[in-house]
């Protein structure tokens, strides 16, 4: 694959973007901006939580929850969570985290918990003999005290059915595998148009408290 589309395809910013240009698509995924504090602002006081995360990072690694509870921020990094009165405090708690890394804002979606404990999906799809194929498709439950459900971060796996039946109701399992799956079927069509020579992608799903498929992420080289 030429370099200048693998770069392309290591930013979540970009991937995004081209993903939002299918009207279809664009509703089942999260608002996002590029971090500025003027952004920060105003995805906090639309959407009351936010997710900061690295453009380009993976593992769950540098990703932050942010709340507004009353007239005060609430930082979650890891299990630890730290309270700012002032907006101008929490910037400075981003920035020392950022250290000047390019970070995009994310609208914050409530997913559906089993426990307490968040989980959303993992969808492998990969391309041999010129034909798409999905290869699993599974639920990752949260470690206790992170909002993270990266298996590296200690993240439970499940089968995805019965993720949902836990988290949800058995009585959507079939349909929410079935719109996963055909997210992923537009979605790859989409990116293949866009980025040629794409074979291997790993969807990362959120399901919320209602019941809403979102794309949280598109892994280009899942582990
Ligand atoms: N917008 C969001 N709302 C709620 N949780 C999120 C959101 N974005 C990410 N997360 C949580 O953080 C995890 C890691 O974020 P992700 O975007 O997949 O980045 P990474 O490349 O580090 O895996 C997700 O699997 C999910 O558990
Ligand atoms: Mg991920």
């Amino acid at each position: 694959m030429e370099v200048t589309i693998s770069r392309q395809l290591a930013s979540k910013w970009l991937k995004t973007n081209a993903l939002l240009t299918n009207p279809y698509i664009a509703r089942h995924i999260p608002s996002s901006r590029l971090f500025t504090p003027t952004n920060l602002r105003v995805m906090i006081s639309r959407f009351g939580m936010v997710v900061v995360k690295p453009v380009c990072g993976a593992g769950g690694i540098g990703v932050i929850k942010v709340e507004k509870i009353g007239r005060a921020y609430k930082l979650t990094h890891k299990s630890n969570t730290r309270t700012f009165s002032s907006f101008d405090g929490l910037i400075r708690a981003l920035n020392a985290t950022r250290r000047k890394r390019a970070y995009l804002i994310q609208r914050g979606i409530h997913l559906a918990r089993i426990g307490g404990r968040p989980i959303d999906y993992r969808v492998k799809y990969v391309k041999g003999n010129g034909m798409w194929t999905y290869r699993s498709m599974v639920g990752r439950l949260a470690k206790p005290g992170l909002f993270v459900t990266n298996l590296c971060r200690g993240g439970t796996q499940m089968t995805a059915a019965q993720g949902i039946r836990r988290s949800l109701s058995s009585k959507l399992v079939s349909a929410k595998k079935r719109e996963m799956r055909q997210l992923t079927n537009a979605a790859t069509t989409l990116l293949e148009s866009r980025y040629p020579g794409v074979g291997h992608l790993g969807y990362d799903y959120g399901i919320d408290r209602n019941g809403h498929v979102w794309i949280l992420e598109v892994n280009t080289r899942p582990q």
